[in-house]
């Protein structure tokens, strides 16, 4: 069996590693138009950070796993081709700021049916709005030879970054729809789940229709994000209550029917998705004639934005209402621990809150680029003279970044931090010396005795 990936992104290429280390009796071929990251894919230096990737990729890579500019040699020998393109917020013409862009699928749609020579499983792979493959099977139908047939199957990818890989190796559930009222459809279904089962135990793999696969993907993140905004618009209570938010998320998560996880308060969820699948499924139910379910899960984002703004105005009112020339310590830019991903991070729009009042950020992040973080900041590194931005300076040492600063702001839940010398941070910066904890990751207690005045979410 021949397998190939369009889209050598967070999804396609992490997915694809996955399936061809499991599965060595299958070749997979992902294929991107962006040279530089297919470059990087068949390099040592991968375009995705992520735990454990490095190693599932270096034994298949070469043996059934290849990385190729080629999509469409890709294509035309593929049974199976999974669509895993970005599916970004549409930024133009009706539905621009929530409606998906579904430019890119489309293409793929086009390629696929130009190429192909033979019947094929298309497999949507990206996070699509319900219906979606409705559209993918008119362009396919419409633009290839005669004869040929193809069945669409939804498989939504359910991995977070940072634990890809993990997930990826043992996931919860894997998500196949098709359409379950025909053979053809139903073989097709059956093809994909033995791909899957080949690692996977059966009870994990799901079947459903079309339309229940691609709707759960949404929902799934919909639900997801909406815990986190519930837990931080608690956050602000505990502030004005003296109740303390990790204490309060604890005692709620110990009743089997809400369950623990994703109750961390934290500056706001950030990450390319949570955001741009809210809003597809609040476009979705305006489309559908739902504005009442629309504004209800719109305001998971208004409290995202809010507790985001909430965070950069606590620092600017801390710090004696301004901070204007003031360094500002930003530890960490990425979206979440353990990824260089920076879309959509809490950091970026806390960044330009500040940069707007005119702080000085001095940035630390293990792992994101310096070009990265100029680039989310809407910065150049360099002014018309060549000399150095003066409002920014990136530092690989985080002491360096604390050094002469008014205040430290945890941008990121980083492991790395919570082992700092914080006596000898302190040594360095101005005082009174602020630590802002959005991530409530720090020991508090302990930062107070050394002298700081700590501001952490959620708590007095
Ligand atoms: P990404 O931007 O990292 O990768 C998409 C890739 O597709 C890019 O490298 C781009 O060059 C390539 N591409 C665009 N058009 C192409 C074409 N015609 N042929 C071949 N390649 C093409 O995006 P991502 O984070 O991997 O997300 C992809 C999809 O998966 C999205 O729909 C997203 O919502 C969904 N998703 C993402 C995550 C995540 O953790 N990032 C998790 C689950 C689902
Ligand atoms: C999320 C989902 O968890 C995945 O299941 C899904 O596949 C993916 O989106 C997607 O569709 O793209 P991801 O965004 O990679 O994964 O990471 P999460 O762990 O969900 O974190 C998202 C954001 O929420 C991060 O900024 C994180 O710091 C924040 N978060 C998470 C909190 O603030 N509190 C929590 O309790 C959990």
């Amino acid at each position: 069996m021949k397998i190939c990936c369009l889209g050598a992104g967070y999804v396609g290429g992490p997915t694809m590693a996955m399936i061809a280390y499991q599965c060595p009796d299958i070749t997979v071929t992902v294929a991107d138009i962006n040279e530089t990251r297919i470059n990087a894919w068949n390099s040592d230096d991968l375009p995705v950070f992520e735990p454990g990737l490095d190693e599932v990729v270096k034994v298949a890579r070469g043996r059934n796993l290849f990385f190729t500019t080629d999509k469409m040699k890709a294509i035309k020998e593929a049974d199976i081709v999974f669509v895993s393109v970005g599916t970004p917020t549409k930024t133009y013409g009706a539905g621009a700021g929530k409606a998906a862009d579904l430019k890119y699928i489309e293409l793929c749609a086009r390629d696929i049916a130009e190429v192909s020579e033979g019947p094929k499983i298309i497999v949507e792979k990206s996070t699509l709005p319900v219906r979606t493959a409705q559209g993918l099977k008119t362009v396919l139908e419409a633009n290839s030879r005669p004869g040929i047939e193809f069945q669409v199957l939804s498989n939504p990818e359910f991995l977070a970054e940072g634990t890809a890989v993990e997930d990826l190796r043992n996931p919860d559930r894997v998500l196949i729809g098709g359409d379950e009222d025909s053979e053809a459809g139903r073989e097709a279904i059956a093809t994909l789940v033995s791909v899957y089962a080949k690692w996977i135990q059966p009870e994990r793999i799901i079947t459903t229709n079309l339309w229940s696969s691609e709707l759960s993907k949404l929902v799934a993140n919909a639900f997801l994000a909406q815990r986190i905004s519930s837990i931080n618009s608690i956050s602000a209570l505990c502030e004005r209550t003296e109740a303390n938010v990790d204490q309060v998320a604890f005692a709620i998560g110990k009743d089997s029917r809400i369950g623990p996880k994703f109750l961390k308060a934290s500056v706001g969820f950030g990450g390319s998705c949570f955001q741009k699948d809210i809003l597809n499924l609040v476009y979705l139910c305006g489309h559908f004639g739902l504005p009442e379910v629309a504004d209800y899960w719109e305001q998971v984002i208004i409290m995202n934005d809010w507790q985001k703004s909430r965070f950069s105005q606590k620092i600017v009112s801390t710090l004696f209402n301004t901070v204007n020339g003031k360094r500002i310590a930003m530890f960490g830019f990425a979206f979440k621990k353990d990824t260089n991903d920076t879309r959509e991070t809490a950091a970026m729009y806390v960044g330009r809150d500040l940069l707007d009042e005119q702080a000085v950020l001095a940035i630390h992040d293990p792992k994101v680029s310096t070009q990265q973080i100029f680039k989310d900041l809407k910065e150049s590194e360099t002014d018309a003279e060549g000399k150095p931005n003066s409002q920014i300076e990136i530092c690989p040492d985080p002491y360096v970044a604390a050094k002469g600063a008014h205040g430290l702001a945890v941008m990121t839940e980083w492991d790395s931090f919570k082992d700092l010398d914080f006596k000898r941070i302190y040594d360095g910066m101005l005082k009174p010396a602020f630590v802002f904890d959005g991530r409530n990751i720090l020991d508090h207690a302990k930062l107070r005795e050394i002298g700081f005045e700590v501001y952490a979410i959620g708590k007095k």
